[in-house]
């Protein structure tokens, strides 16, 4: 048993604690909040299976705390997991993993040095459906990748410490870097605009990799909410609707056929668009949260390197501070 201590029971640190207190291998020890409200509303659902602090040193101190899990604003991670870090803890930290990559690098040499684990929650690389994605491609049904292209738009939740693409194109950029096997892009650009935010709350990023381009729309400020991910092949295409409960993906035969042969011209070709079936493959139902913890567990037990580790959200770091500049130009 693995005891846990969560600091963050805001928006999203709820649903951290519900998955790791699902997990019967994970004890979650101690949630930690400043905002006593919050920590009244853990209270209300935990009541005595767990302990309440408002100072997250306490949870640093407790020897009996193996793993910290950090789910507190972004700008606050880097100090957080250093600390958790300093006092011999593993840490599980929501995305993005910092402010910077240089704050990365430097948490990087410290878990190393210490010979302690991070795993960022890079939560869409642990969905069944990204899952079967990559299956689809290492299989060859997809053919060559020619375009990705992701949406995730909603209206809100401005934040005010990082932009739209930080919050919400990281999440894309993962899964790129899943499908991809961490193939990086050579040539970044974004445009973007700072509504209502210090931050950009809209952004386009535009990327292109060796063999295919992609395009990432994040929106905090659109009338609809949308969760789209098309992966296209030469062979087939897929589109991935996160916001249908069930027939998430869709496997389309469909694309672009070039002819050439004997009855036609020297020098010439025709290009006919093929429109075939149209299938639905069967997918389990797995909660992406739930596999990403216990991930987090595995890699505790086996004293192995996350998938999700920091040198891959150093990766997608890059690619966010490269289009950071160009957005500002
Ligand atoms: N994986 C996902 O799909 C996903 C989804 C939403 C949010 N997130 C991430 O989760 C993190 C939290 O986001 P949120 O929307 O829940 O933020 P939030 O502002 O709603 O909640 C953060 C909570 O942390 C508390 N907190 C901050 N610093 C603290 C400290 N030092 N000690 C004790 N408590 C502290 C705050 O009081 C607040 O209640 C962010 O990194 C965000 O990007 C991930």
């Amino acid at each position: 048993m693995i005891n846990i201590g969560l600091i963050g029971f805001g928006y999203w640190g709820p649903n951290v604690a519900k998955n790791i207190h699902a997990n019967k291998e994970l004890n979650l020890y101690s949630i930690c909040d400043y905002k006593e409200d919050r920590l009244e509303k853990a209270r209300s659902v935990y009541i005595e299976q767990t302990t309440y602090e408002s100072d997250y040193k306490k949870l640093l101190q407790n020897k009996d705390i193996q793993a910290i899990a950090v789910a507190v604003e972004t700008s606050g991670h880097y100090n957080l997991v250093k600390e958790a870090l300093f006092a011999g803890k593993h840490v599980y930290v929501e995305k993005p993993f910092t402010s910077t990559v240089k704050e990365a690098e430097e948490l990087q040499e410290l878990a190393q040095e210490l010979n302690l684990i991070i795993h960022v929650d890079h939560i869409m690389i642990f969905h069944p459906v990204i899952r079967k994605i990559k299956e689809l491609i290492q299989n060859e049904e997809l053919g060559d990748i020619l375009f990705i292209d992701a949406m995730r738009m909603n209206l809100g939740q401005i934040k005010k410490d990082v932009s739209a693409m930080w919050d919400l194109a990281v999440h894309d950029l993962a899964i790129i870097d899943c499908l991809m096997d961490g193939k990086e892009p050579f040539y970044i650009n974004s445009v973007g605009e700072k509504y209502y935010n210090p931050k950009e709350s809209l952004c386009f990023l535009t990327l292109r990799y060796e063999g295919f381009i992609s395009h990432i729309q994040s929106s905090w400020i659109s009338p609809l909410k949308e969760r789209k991910l098309i992966v296209a092949g030469n062979k087939k295409m897929v589109v991935f609707d996160d916001m249908k409960t069930a027939e998430k993906l869709m496997v389309y035969d469909k694309g672009v056929n070039v002819v050439s042969g004997d009855d036609i011209e020297y020098d010439d070709y025709v290009v006919k668009t093929r429109d075939g079936d149209v299938w639905i493959p069967y997918i389990k139902q797995e909660d992406a949260l739930y596999n990403s913890i216990n991930h987090f567990r595995e890699c505790i037990l086996e004293n192995k390197q996350s998938i999700s580790n920091p040198t891959q959200a150093i990766r997608l770091q890059k690619i966010l501070e490269s289009a950071d500049e160009k957005m500002n130009k």
